[in-house]
């Protein structure tokens, strides 16, 4: 299997199909989205993730329930568009880029002026496409652009999974891997499990692990220990919202290898495509964090309870790394240094 040819979704003879990533490694399977609970429930129970994929499973999710809408009134067309638009930008609250898609499709819609229902609908479609050729390109130069920060035989830590699964292709921190793996760069990467949804243990172990690249599966609480033994040269990771100052909400515990990464002087970069980055966010105490059941500790991936029951949990998905710990941010247009908040801004300009 060519691992850079799973997608996180197709669109095929006119159907949606979503890879069911709640069900990797053991299965590969593709899910058929044909209403916007579909889409919701797919988003929200991670069946696609990831920041990029969000979005570009938004943009696709719009179409395919706009394109159920009933009526060749424009009016009445938009305003179930935006019930539709509200109710899938209720799926999950972190990822900036489901905020991002949705506002860019609902934009082209604007941009047809008093075009017919049938119109708007291929528009959406034409858009949807477009945001995912683009993330694909975004990725492949978040690849070439990391790339250029690492040396053949390093070894890499990563948390989570930013991964070709994670977006249109390739991935957003895991793309330089990719790119480096085909130019011979023979890197040794460790792969957090991270808990609770093992996004580290169940794919990226297991896309680069397809992909033929040396990868090793620790705990997260292992971080450490391998930055101590001397293994680890630079931390790659994601990013779900970059707040204009450059802070970074990424999967839960990244913060943490931000901080021990700081104290071993090992490089710490952060890869964002622009789609991911929030100049309307100021900071990360203004990033809405998703808190998940508590079930996902200590109940879903074990046979019996692994905690007393009816214990008092607490599960927030994401964490903000503090821009301070961010060596650098990685984006599609080249690579941001501090002072983030005159940098990022920018790369809009
Ligand atoms: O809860 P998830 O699996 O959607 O969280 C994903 C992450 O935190 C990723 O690191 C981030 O979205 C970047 S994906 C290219």
């Amino acid at each position: 299997m060519d691992i850079l040819n799973i997608a996180p979704l197709k669109y095929e003879n006119d159907k949606l199909l979503i890879l069911d990533q709640t069900l990797l490694p053991g299965k590969t399977e593709y899910l058929e989205i044909n209403t916007k609970e579909d889409v919701w429930d797919a988003i929200h129970k991670l069946r696609v993730r990831g920041a990029p994929a969000i979005g570009v499973a938004a943009a696709y999710g719009l179409y395919v329930s706009a394109k159920n809408i009933q009526t060749d009134n424009r009016d009445e067309f938009i305003k179930s568009f935006k019930e539709i638009k509200d109710y899938l930008a209720s799926s999950r609250p972190t990822a900036v880029n489901l905020f991002w898609a949705l506002d860019r499709v609902e934009k082209c819609i604007y941009e047809l002026g008093d075009a017919s229902v049938n119109t708007i609908k291929s528009a959406i479609f034409e858009e949807a496409e477009k945001i995912r050729k683009e993330d694909e390109e975004a990725c492949y130069a978040m690849g070439e652009y990391g790339l250029s920060l690492l040396k053949p035989e390093m070894g890499i830590l990563t948390h989570c999974n930013a991964g070709t699964i994670a977006t249109a292709k390739y991935g957003t921190c895991l793309a330089p891997l990719y790119v480096g793996h085909e130019q011979g760069y023979n890197f040794k990467v460790f792969a957090d499990e991270t808990r609770p949804l093992l996004q580290g243990a169940r794919l990226t172990s297991w896309e680069l692990n397809q992909a033929g690249i040396d990868v090793t599966l620790i705990c997260d609480n292992m971080a450490s220990i391998v930055m101590k033994n001397g293994w680890i040269d630079a931390v790659l990771v994601g990013c779900d919202r970059m707040a204009a100052n450059g802070d970074g909400a990424n999967k839960i515990g990244t913060s943490a290898v931000a901080v021990l990464a700081k104290e071993y002087n090992i490089p710490f970069y952060m890869f964002v495509p622009t789609s991911t980055i929030d100049l309307n966010t100021k900071s990360g105490a203004d990033i809405h964090i998703e808190l998940r059941n508590g079930e996902e500790i200590y109940k879903m991936w074990y046979e019996k309870d692994m905690a007393p029951e009816g214990i008092k949990t607490y599960n927030p998905a994401f964490d903000v790394t503090d821009a301070k710990y961010i060596t650098a941010v990685i984006t599609e247009k080249g690579i941001v240094y501090p002072p983030y908040d005159e940098n990022l801004k920018n790369l809009f300009v």
